[in-house]
């Protein structure tokens, strides 16, 4: 299958693991992602990119498990949430893929079943130490701790050993051509680092991998021997055929395969660079092109985690600023391979002095002076004079710089140039001084061409931003009078003589209002409530609930417990007999108001003894704030009443 890699553009993210919620690492890959699929469409290349869940394996199964829910309830929840942070962000994905879709579960086992028809899978046992936090078996060198257990290298969790009839792929029989394919494409891995990291691995041998369990339920089963299910690592990598129609949609498929660019985390390159291709090798696959492992983001230096409570929640940024700046920030602050820091000072900083001050403050006094001293809409300009012709010229080579840079997927260094065009632009204001020559009327001509030739420019830098930040140029688009989207403006069409003489702009609105650290952090520190994970409702039937002995009962008297704040001696009519109970509601109702109340109790309760008194019996009322409010029934209800 010869593929035309300038027409179609196949580009993935790596599908998120639904026992957790997603933060923003999570949002850094998809951004990344977007922003590459929104410049591609720019160049008119035909574009599919895929995002989605991992939704099977034991972690998945644990969390569910601890929170009372099926697996697939907690990815249902789960995946709603990514969701929703996608479309805050903007995110425009081709096709979100579930690993639990149909469709997904029956192209992986048709690719298994291939393999094992191929004998590149087979049967065997496998022993060795397991991490079920990363559902991966531990590689052999990692060395035992006090003599008897191991800790996984990657997530610092104490392995489990596990031993167990399965499945493996024969992976070092891909070892010779999967060094030849790396000799061949050296670009395969990138950034160079990470492809030589990835060569020394495969050069000091491969072992088969076992893809197969037992011990996990909620997984793929495998063709024809349901006790076992497909390993999560090999059911998540066929996503990325299967999320194109490998199966289903073959046209599709056909038109999109090999991916472009699988886009990825470092720590799962080994995944993706050493068992992906082996599997598509296997099954006869085209290789992807190149798979891009990118850096870390860290937390005030150190790793984000949910055990050390310094997840960084992207929804507390979005509700204030948006997405435009927090696209911004993390695509401007590192290149692509490396890890970053993120810091609220850093993010504030970048956002006040490069959004606020120097594109805001551009546009917003540029667009106001036009309809200060024109009305909206330069209807005349002089000749470009050399002065002029700086901004002319630096569109020229700001337009090749930025396609070269977004094409090698260097985003920060093509806004790093973006911006430094800025500068220019902000320079030649100054220079010029439009605000002195509408003070001159016989300067008008020369105001018109200072202030036509910074909004020119404007309308490049809105353009050349929109693949990060789409919101803020659609916008910026918006005032400048354009009338087709940015979208359908193709980046080999785009001129500085583009805008036009008499084109009507609109008054704009500040784009990037300043922020003040101390607000902001203020704000972070009161995160908006976030939808609880429902627990699950756990149903019981009538003849269930018959078994509960609900009455009515009369108190016929009441005295504190003594040395409790809280707690209340009851005695109780029941109808058939007086009973004695404890209530926790002292706090609430003195003695004398319960003296002669009609209470709901429940009669079939076990006994208990409460500070030495045995307690026959409950009676009910609603926890408001950690206060009993007690229902009381009116006085006529007969006592002893059946409550159902
Ligand atoms: N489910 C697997 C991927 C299967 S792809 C066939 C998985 N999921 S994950 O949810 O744990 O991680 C998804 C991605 O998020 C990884 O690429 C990982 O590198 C990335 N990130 C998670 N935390 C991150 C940061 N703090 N910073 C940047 N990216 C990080 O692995």
């Amino acid at each position: 299958m010869e593929k035309n890699f300038n027409k179609t553009f196949y580009i993935t993210t790596p599908i998120y693991y639904v026992n957790d919620i997603p933060h923003v690492g999570h949002a850094y890959t998809t951004i990344i992602a977007d922003s590459i699929t929104r410049f591609k469409k720019l160049l008119g290349s035909d574009v599919f990119f895929l995002t989605g869940t991992d939704e099977h394996g034991q972690k998945v199964e644990k969390s569910a498990a601890e929170k009372g829910l099926k697996p697939i309830e907690l990815a249902d929840q789960v995946v709603g949430r990514f969701k929703d942070l996608w479309k805050a962000l903007n995110i425009s994905y081709d096709y979100f893929i579930r690993t639990t879709e149909p469709f997904h579960e029956k192209g992986a086992q048709k690719i298994f079943q291939k393999l094992r028809d191929k004998e590149d899978i087979y049967k065997g046992i496998y022993k060795g130490w397991y991490c079920v936090s990363d559902e991966n078996f531990l590689p052999e060198d990692v060395p035992l701790e006090e003599e008897d257990h191991k800790i996984c290298p990657d997530c610092g969790k104490r392995a489990e050993i596990v031993s167990e009839e399965c499945y493996f792929f024969k992976l070092s029989a891909y070892q010779d051509r999967l060094l030849d394919f790396y000799a061949q494409n050296s670009t395969f891995v990138r950034p160079p680092s990470r492809m030589n990291e990835v060569i020394s691995f495969v050069r000091q041998g491969l072992k088969d991998l076992s893809i197969t369990r037992t011990t996990v339920r909620w997984g793929i089963p495998v063709p024809d021997d349901p006790d076992h299910t497909i390993y999560v690592w090999f059911d998540a990598l066929h996503n990325y055929l299967t999320g194109i129609g490998y199966d289903w949609n073959m046209e599709r498929f056909e038109r999109f395969w090999p991916a472009t660019i699988h886009l990825i985390g470092k720590d799962i390159l080994r995944f993706h660079a050493i068992y992906w291709p082996a599997f598509l090798m296997a099954a006869e696959f085209p290789l992807p092109q190149i798979v891009f492992g990118h850096g870390w983001w860290l937390k005030d230096e150190t790793k984000m985690s949910k055990s050390k409570g310094n997840v960084l929640d992207p929804h507390v940024i979005l509700e204030t600023f948006g997405p435009d700046p927090l696209r911004y920030f993390l695509l401007r602050e590192i290149p692509i391979g490396l890890d970053g820091n993120f810091s609220h000072e850093g993010f504030v900083h970048r956002v006040n002095s490069d959004l606020a001050n120097d594109l805001g403050n551009l546009i917003q006094r540029t667009l106001t002076m036009i309809q200060n001293y024109f009305n909206g809409k330069i209807d005349e300009i002089d000749e470009e004079n050399k002065r002029d012709e700086i901004l002319r010229q630096g569109f020229k080579s700001l337009k090749e710089k930025v396609f070269q840079f977004y094409e090698d997927y260097a985003i920060n260094r093509a806004l790093e140039e973006i911006w430094a065009y800025i500068n220019s632009v902000n320079k030649y204001l100054a220079d010029n001084e439009p605000w002195k020559l509408a003070k001159d009327s016989t300067q008008r001509k020369r105001l018109g061409r200072v202030l036509f030739q910074a909004t020119a420019a404007i309308r490049a830098i809105s353009y050349f931003i929109s693949p990060v930040m789409p919101e803020s140029s659609a916008k910026i688009w918006d005032y400048l009078g354009e009338e087709k989207p940015i979208q359908e403006k193709m980046f080999s069409e785009l001129k500085f003589e583009d805008f036009k003489l008499e084109q009507k702009i609109k008054k704009p609105r500040p784009l990037f209002p300043r922020v003040v650290l101390q607000d902001f952090l203020k704000e972070e520190a009161t995160p908006p409530a976030q939808p609880k994970m429902e627990e699950k409702m756990e149903y019981v039937t009538f003849d269930e609930f018959k078994r509960m002995n609900l009455r009515v009962g009369e108190i016929l008297n009441a005295e504190k417990v003594e040395g409790t704040d809280k707690l209340v001696k009851l005695e109780v009519d029941i109808g058939t007999e007086k009973r004695t109970m404890v209530a926790g509601v002292a706090d609430v109702y003195s003695p004398d108001e319960l003296v002669g109340k009609k209470i709901m109790v429940i009669v079939n309760l076990k006994p208990a003894v409460i500070r030495g008194i045995e307690s026959q019996g409950m009676l009910l009322a609603a926890e408001v704030e950690g206060k009993a409010t007690i229902p009381f029934f009116p006085e006529d209800v007969p006592t002893g009443a059946r409550v159902l």
